[in-house]
């Protein structure tokens, strides 16, 4: 016991003290990460992963449509991402004839190459650390509510003056993007180019690229081809241009090498990728809530719309089509929130980040600097719980009316409309309103009215009985949640496009009375109007308060704990995060092996499964062991492989490298009992999942025949396997 106790005594010493931890920014890795990239194994120099003057890695990392990540893999721009990254294209490609989503697609040739509209590819061109800069501009610009220095159109601004000052050149094709980092202690300008003509070129079936589907997902041990291949375009001078059947293959600038010589435990990988969001920094007050209330509530109510769908989806087809990749959406994060607050408890972050809180406190004293730091904490503390009501009220507003009762995210849309009625006049309200009615068109298209009514039973009686009482609108006290759904269904025009289309029907002020009348409409309109007055006003009040702590509090770590491994939270920049390929122990007695292989895809076999069916094609591979070139050196074929790297949303599609720079796998989630590290970062428990290099080459070589593709890329064999 007395062991265990000056165990957790020591290593709660400081926040951060694991070398696997950080997403890190590459204009600061050599002085921050050198020694710790090259001890834990890194072979190239550190120049060569990132050069402010020259060629580096990053050269052939892309931000994929916004929300993922890519990486160029040949001289000719082929673009490697994940399965569920090219979906929406796969899906848009999609039709009777051709279903490339459950059959998979094939380009055998530059011609059959699919044109995908919308899809744009982003490089960085430069990384520029602007922080006097903008320190400059905010002192002298006006700035009533004190918000300039995380504003995004504020900083646009501050972006194209700096631009115009320094002569940068701009193309119609760049995009300038400045970000706070460390919660607005620095500024980093990012100045990049935008691919834009971007075609399909493979991707396998849904059966083996999202095979395991929600019931896997985010879960170890994992067996899906979570792989989808593009190419870039360009003009003939290899510049950005729009799609013309002109445009010739991108030649980049760097493309990753494939590495098929596989990977071991205690192999030293990192990740170059766009993670999204983290919050490693926030004070304990703040992760208590997230545990005990945030998170539960989110989770409960998820619980309830998905229990219901998942019936319909099981008993209907139709249903399912309709519903599958919403319920995806839903489950996605629903799940993760579990594993997170497992994860915070089972870590003890929050008793972690207290010890921390105490040393920050000893150390402001110590330092005389209580007048700049020195009620940071307590003011924290008072504001998380003058926020908690405001912020589980705000939680139930759009989980349940935004996001997962569809009717009443209808029904809130066309609340924003009577808004802009209300503030802009007729003209708005129209284009707003044909806008609206093409957009209905497809929701429509996927929505069940029989679904959604039990959704909505289920989420309003959450609503009407477990989120704070003193917010809720008269529509809402003490309600009986059937004999209300029953009153909004029955009569609701908003339960059909048919319905809807005929609300919408006539001018502003016909068409306000028509809904005005209408008994779905008016619930919303309750609620809303009770959210907007009693609800966001007071949550946004003590949210900036916590956002400017945050950043002083953010200094006060800089500058009190200069020697821990402090990196900004992810914020959709461009960063490396760096670790080992390692196995972990999920709970007691459990052993998870750091590499997955095909044989568990047959182990998961269910026929005709829609989460674990797998293709005949692959199990006769299976059964003839007939992998070609990828086999490991006992002859079996690795399918995922997990490591240290911390990674988090955005990360999909991310390059796993290895200690010289070539491609070993494609990142693509978490293990479960690790997506905590959003918020806390354990190196015990928190892994990143990648598609091992190899099973990409297999399934396009063997499975799809694409020798084409093969051809194009460099490969980087075994010395076993070079003679063949
Ligand atoms: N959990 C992964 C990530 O957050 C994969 C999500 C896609 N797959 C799914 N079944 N929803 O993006
Ligand atoms: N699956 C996530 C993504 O799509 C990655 C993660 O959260 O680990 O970006």
């Amino acid at each position: 016991m007395r062991k265990q106790i000056l165990f957790v005594l020591f290593s709660l010493a400081t926040l951060s003290i694991h070398a696997d931890e950080g997403m890190w920014m590459l204009t600061d890795l050599k002085a921050q990460n050198a020694v710790a990239m090259r001890e834990l194994g890194l072979e190239i120099p550190i120049e060569e992963v990132y050069n402010a003057n020259g060629l580096s890695l990053k050269d052939a990392v892309v931000h994929f449509g916004g929300g993922c990540t890519g990486e160029v893999i040949s001289s000719e721009g082929l673009v490697l991402t994940n399965h569920h990254c090219g979906y929406g294209a796969i899906q848009q490609h999609s039709n009777v004839e051709h279903d490339y989503l459950t059959d998979g697609f094939w380009a055998m040739n530059r011609d059959a190459e699919l044109p995908t509209p919308g899809l744009t590819v982003t490089f960085i061109d430069r990384i520029l650390d602007v922080t006097d800069y903008v320190n400059e501009q905010l002192k002298k610009d006006p700035d009533p509510d004190g918000v300039n220095y995380l504003s995004p159109s504020y900083l646009g601004n501050v972006a194209e003056r700096f631009a115009k000052a320094e002569n940068i050149e701009i193309t119609p094709a760049t995009k300038l993007e400045l970000k706070a980092f460390y919660g607005g202690n620095k500024y980093y300008l990012f100045i990049k180019t935008v691919y834009s003509d971007i075609r399909m070129v493979g991707a396998p079936p849904s059966s083996i690229g999202k095979f395991g589907a929600d019931t896997d997902n985010w879960m170890w041990p994992r067996h899906t081809g979570d792989f989808s291949l593009f190419r870039i375009y360009a003009d003939k001078n290899g510049k950005p241009a729009e799609y013309s059947k002109d445009n010739v293959p991108y030649t980049p600038k760097h493309f990753f090498p494939v590495s098929a010589k596989g990977i071991q435990e205690n192999d030293f990988t990192m990740v170059m990728g766009y993670p999204g969001r983290t919050q490693e920094y926030l004070p304990s007050f703040a992760v208590e809530q997230i545990v005990n209330d945030l998170n539960p509530a989110k989770i409960e109510i998820r619980d309830a719309a998905l229990k219901v769908q998942d019936g319909f989806m099981r008993k209907d087809n139709a249903i399912k089509i309709q519903y599958a990749s919403k319920y995806a959406g839903v489950a996605n994060y629903w799940k993760k929130w579990i594993g997170e607050t497992k994860g915070l408890k089972k870590s003890n972050a929050i008793a972690i980040k207290q010890d921390f809180e105490k040393k920050f406190q000893e150390r402001v004293n110590k330092a005389g600097k209580q007048a700049e730091y020195g009620t940071i904490l307590a003011d924290f503390e008072k504001n998380y719980k003058d926020i908690r009501e405001y912020a589980i009220a705000r939680d139930y507003f759009t989980e349940v009316v935004l996001r997962n009762s569809e009717i009443l995210s209808f029904g809130y849309r066309l609340y924003q409309l009577e808004q802009v009625y209300n503030t802009k006049g007729e003209q708005a309200f129209n284009d707003r309103k044909n806008n609206l009615i093409s957009g209905f068109e497809g929701l429509y298209k996927d929505y069940s009215a029989q679904v959604d009514e039990k959704v909505f039973e289920q989420l309003i009686s959450l609503y009407a009985t477990k989120s704070p009482k003193q917010f809720l609108p008269e529509s809402l006290n003490n309600v009986n949640a059937s004999a209300l759904t029953t009153s909004v269904f029955g009569s609701s025009k908003l339960t059909s496009f048919n319905g809807l289309k005929e609300l919408l029907n006539g001018d502003a002020k016909s068409v306000l009375e028509k809904l005005n009348q209408d008994k779905g409409y008016q619930l919303v309109k309750s609620i809303a109007d009770s959210y907007q007055k009693n609800v966001a006003p007071k949550f946004d009040e003590i949210n900036l308060k916590n956002i400017a702590l945050q950043r002083t509090y953010m200094k006060g770590i800089m500058e009190f704990f200069p020697n821990d491994r402090i990196f900004p939270d992810a914020n959709s920049t461009l960063r490396v995060t760096y670790g080992k390929v390692k196995g972990y122990k999920p709970s007691d007695a459990v052993i998870y092996e750091p590499v997955s292989y095909l044989d568990g895809v047959i182990e998961k076999y269910i026929p005709g499964d829609y989460e674990f069916d797998v293709p005949k094609k692959l199990i006769d591979l299976y059964n003839a062991k007939d992998y070609g070139r990828y086999a490991d050196k006992n002859g079996k074929m690795p399918l995922a492989f997990i490591a240290t790297n911390h990674t988090t949303g955005g990360n999909s599609g991310s390059p796993a490298l290895d200690a010289k720079g070539n491609l070993i796998g494609l990142n693509f989630d978490r293990v479960w009992e690790g997506t905590m590290s959003d918020i806390y970062y354990s190196p015990e428990i928190c892994r990143n999942i990648m598609v091992d290099a190899r099973y990409i080459l297999f399934v396009i070589d063997k499975f799809a025949g694409a020798k084409n593709l093969i051809e194009e890329m460099t490969i980087v064999y075994p010395k076993s396997q070079k003679a063949k």
